[in-house]
């Protein structure tokens, strides 16, 4: 469904001249939930930036259902890095959900009836009047949740390191949220983390990205039951030794750069 093939960008101006991903080919199914796990500054949101169309690739293509991608392709919601600056403060959380079906010309009443239901999918129900900065962190978070994955054409979510700035109970909480959206929506879901235990919570495959010039370093299917909840899951041996392999395999690209500068 989705295909990234031979990506690499290079961000060049202002005398400085930084190549952020080397090459990155990677496939994801219909349906499939992807982790992304990679130490900070190896080129993960520029990663996003390029499948979501913000961002054009130096070369290399992304490619959605056979389609290129060239701008913002419709049913694809990204929910960035920064949930503090990616909600508008002077808007109710309803209407900071119903922003982007506004923009796609949803008629009123299926607005309405997107917004509840998104609303409801994170269990905010009651929050529909709150302004954002009325709500702790973990609830703006859910809210830029819900504004991503209220739609009817919706398909394909794009995380970048959503839960980062919370904390770790409230983070633990919305790793179980998306997880129960996932299995509710149905959409594919790339999420992007530095941390390498939500990776293999979360995700059906993990792949793993080296330091710049990034590239992919390994893939690791995640053979752990489908429900999973934080104590069970993250007590398995399985979990265990899965984290263990994450952790050596990216302990091993930092090493054979340092060797290699
Ligand atoms: N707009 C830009 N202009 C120039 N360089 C950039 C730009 N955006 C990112 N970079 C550089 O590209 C590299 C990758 O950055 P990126 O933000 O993609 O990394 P990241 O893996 O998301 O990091 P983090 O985990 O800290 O969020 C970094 O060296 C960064 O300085
Ligand atoms: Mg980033």
């Amino acid at each position: 469904m989705l295909a990234i093939d031979g990506l690499r960008k290079v961000y060049d101006g202002h005398g400085r001249r930084v190549e952020a991903i080397a090459d990155i080919t990677l496939t994801v199914e219909d349906g499939e939930f992807v982790c992304i796990v990679g130490p900070s500054g190896c080129g993960k949101t520029t990663l996003l930036r390029c499948i979501a169309g913000l961002l054009r690739p130096t070369s290399g293509e992304v490619l959605l259902d056979g389609k290129r991608v060239t701008g913002p392709p419709p049913g694809l919601a990204v929910v960035f890095q920064e949930y503090g600056r990616s909600l508008f403060p002077w808007l109710r959380v309803a209407d900071n959900v119903e922003l982007p079906l506004r923009a796609a010309g949803v008629a009123r009443e299926k607005r309405r009836r997107l917004v509840a239901a998104a609303l409801e999918a994170v269990g905010l129900d009651d929050a529909h009047g709150a302004y954002p900065w009325q709500l702790s962190g973990g609830m703006q978070q859910r809210v830029a949740i819900a504004r991503a994955i209220a739609s009817d054409e919706q398909r394909v979510l794009l995380m970048d390191e959503p839960f980062a700035a919370v904390d770790a109970q409230t983070r633990a909480d919305l790793e179980d949220l998306i997880r129960r959206v996932w299995a509710l929506t149905g959409f594919t879901v790339l999420f992007v983390t530095h941390d390498i235990d939500e990776s293999v919570y979360l995700g059906q495959r993990v792949v793993m990205l080296g330091s710049p010039p990034t590239q992919v370093v390994e893939e690791l299917a995640v053979d752990l039951p489908l429900d999973r909840d934080q104590l069970t899951t993250r007590s398995d041996p399985r979990f265990a030794e899965l984290r263990g392999r994450v952790y050596a395999q990216i302990q091993k690209a930092k090493l054979e750069k340092l060797e290699k500068t």
